[in-house]
């Protein structure tokens, strides 16, 4: 599927690869600056007043309130810079060709999309996603497309709407498939073996995989494992979203 773009669509002017967990960061960010000022104040109160008991209840609340405003802030920051240093890294791990098959599951505005189709000469790049709002801020195919505008690869690019648990392409498709941030959102287990048995089927022998997330990464490569993949690293962990995110590479057998 691509989207309906015609002579009125306006693209953005400048690229964006969205932010993550936007409900969770601004609560983070202004619920933990608010309690931060409002713990600070009260302790100054309590202090001028010789009140123990505000004493003891306000500053509990002013050092939540930081750690909750500078875990908003890291954050921000992972969303911002630290997810794109990492995605070079990815990259750069991946031995390309320049004419794979390549398949981004969960591809949001196109991170990890994007930076693969620039390094196709005669390849393809195909995203899917459900699209959803929680994950990532302003979260559509169309910002995904005009950020492969921006990035002068969107003849390479094709979006479809579809779910990681039930990829719509036959097996052994793509030479790579990489994946940033998604499979976490899954709550349950088994539909998180589900979209790595879905990955695993729609590689080609041989093909590279890419997953970064920051959770359950341990799992995922128990079920590459008990597929028969012998060849798997998780590489060793960052705190981009505070969390411990790591990267599962593996080659398909
Ligand atoms: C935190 S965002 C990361 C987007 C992108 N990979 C990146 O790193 O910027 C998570 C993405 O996973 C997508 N997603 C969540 N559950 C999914 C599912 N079951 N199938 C496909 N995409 C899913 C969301 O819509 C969202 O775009």
């Amino acid at each position: 599927m691509n989207p309906k773009i015609n002579s009125e669509t306006v693209f953005p002017q400048k690229l964006n690869y969205g932010l993550d967990a936007p409900t969770f960061q601004r609560c983070a960010l202004f619920c933990g600056l608010a309690a931060t000022i409002l713990g600070t104040l009260a302790a100054r109160w309590a202090q001028q007043h010789e009140s123990q008991f505000v004493l003891n209840c306000a500053i509990p609340v002013a050092w939540a309130g930081l750690s909750f405003f500078l875990t908003g802030g890291v954050m921000f920051w992972g969303s911002k810079v630290g997810k794109l240093h990492l995605r070079d890294k990815i990259i750069a791990s991946i031995p390309w060709r320049g004419d794979e098959r390549v398949l981004d599951v969960g591809c949001g505005h196109g991170m990890m999309l994007l930076a693969a189709a620039k390094q196709l000469k005669s390849g393809h790049a195909v995203g899917i996603d459900i699209w959803s709002q929680t994950d990532q801020a302003d979260n559509n195919p169309e910002s995904t497309l005009a950020n492969a505008r921006l990035e002068q690869v969107a003849h390479r690019v094709e979006i479809q709407n579809a779910d990681a648990r039930s990829l719509p392409f036959p097996d052994c498709s793509f030479d790579v498939v990489v994946s940033s941030f998604v499979i976490h959102n899954l709550n349950q287990a088994a539909d998180r073996e589900q979209v790595i048995r879905e990955i695993a089927r729609v590689l080609k022998p041989g093909g590279q995989l890419a997953i970064a997330d920051i959770r359950h990464t341990g799992q995922y490569e128990r079920t590459l494992r008990s597929l028969g993949w012998m060849n798997v690293q998780r590489w060793f962990p960052n705190f981009l979203f505070v969390t411990p995110t790591r990267v599962l590479r593996g080659v398909k057998p």
